[in-house]
């Protein structure tokens, strides 16, 4: 799945929910969070944050590594 990361907290900028076919990106408050069971990886949001916050779960740098489950535990 693809995951957002802190880089999106203070920005907020929100086009990735725009683009995302599935609407599977949710405002957790301080920053944006994907629902890991819904999206289809199709990386449209990561192309179109302004400011490169959304990766691969895979490609995610090593500061980022708890993003993944931040991302998760949001739709538990
Ligand atoms: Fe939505 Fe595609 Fe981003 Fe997944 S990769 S959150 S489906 S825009
Ligand atoms: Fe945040 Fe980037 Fe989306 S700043 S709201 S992840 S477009």
């Amino acid at each position: 799945s693809y995951v957002i990361t802190s880089l999106c907290a203070g920005v907020r900028d929100g086009a990735c929910v725009q683009v995302c076919p599935v609407a599977c990106i949710h405002d957790a408050g301080e920053q944006f969070v994907i629902d890991p069971d819904e999206c289809v990886h199709c990386g449209a949001c990561a192309v179109a944050c302004p400011v490169g916050a959304i990766f691969f779960a895979s490609d995610l740098p090593e500061a980022h590594r708890d993003a993944a489950e931040f991302n998760r535990a949001f739709f538990r």
